[in-house]
């Protein structure tokens, strides 16, 4: 175990949506590199309460990379410096002493401030919801192999499912963009046979949903680099290609009603 020493945090802080919110500075003296991002807020918050200040408000949940729920900027990168990682799982063996450290909220219209460094992800929910139930039998489960999928679409499908709904690749977009995060919902489903029923009514709710809440896409990529589970921008190829098939179909059966 190394010590991290004598570091720098500049962590902004709002009360609420209709404060213009400041950083403020922090000083943490000592801690282990074995020690999580999270951590480092945590200690920071336990002094900030035994002092009788506000605790930093942040987003948090599994800490083990799959829920989603954290979602801090630092140093200006989503989820900070490590490729591939949601916050939660970055550690301060990632910093050096005497290192200055920013952290800041996700910042999109798309995602009003609450407090601090909580945002509202809301307007993902909606692009969910609007993609609706897939037809599925009831009764019992099937044979996980009564549907025979060839082995590169259940694995294109399944690296689309890793999202977990953290919203970096919006925070990261110079436009605000939720094109990754919308591709990723729509081909997980789009590629597999299960998908296929409600495929272009899905696919032409979700997209004008997402055009409701987020900014356009311009292929800058910078989604792709910040996203923690690493979806490829390919997905969002797949739901271009697969839109403009849906205006087509779904205008040609709305012609036969
Ligand atoms: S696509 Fe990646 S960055 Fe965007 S919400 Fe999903 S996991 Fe997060
Ligand atoms: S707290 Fe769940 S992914 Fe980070």
């Amino acid at each position: 175990m190394t010590i991290i020493s004598n570091l720098k945090l500049r962590i902004w802080r709002q009360d609420g949506p209709d404060d213009v919110g400041r950083f403020e500075t922090y000083r943490i003296d000592e801690i282990s590199d074995e020690a999580s991002f999270l951590e480092l807020l945590d200690i920071l918050n336990e002094r900030l309460i035994s002092e009788g200040k506000d605790a930093i408000v942040f987003d948090h949940d599994c800490r083990e990379g799959i829920c989603g729920t954290c979602s801090l900027m630092i140093n200006g990168q989503a989820h900070g410096p490590q490729r591939g990682t949601a916050t939660c799982q970055l550690h301060m063996r990632k910093f050096h002493s005497g290192q200055e450290i920013v952290v800041e909220p996700w910042r999109a219209r798309a995602f009003p401030l609450i407090k601090d460094l909580m945002v509202d992800r809301g307007a993902f929910d909606r692009i969910v919801e609007a993609g609706g139930f897939i037809t599925a039998p009831t009764g019992g489960a099937p044979d996980a192999n009564l549907i025979p999928i060839p082995k590169p679409v259940a694995d294109a499908a399944m690296d689309a499912a890793e999202c977990i709904g953290c919203g970096a690749c919006v925070a990261a977009c110079p436009n605000g963009a939720a094109n990754l995060f919308t591709g990723a919902k729509i081909a997980h489903l789009n590629l597999l046979p299960q998908g296929q029923a409600e495929r272009d009514a899905r696919t032409e709710a979700m997209v004008e949903t997402m055009d409701q809440y987020f900014g356009s896409c311009t292929n800058h990529g910078e989604c792709e680099a910040a996203c923690p589970k690493s979806i490829s921008i390919d997905v969002i190829a797949l739901m271009n290609a697969d839109y403009l098939t849906a205006k087509f179909q779904n205008r040609k059966k709305l012609s036969r009603t």
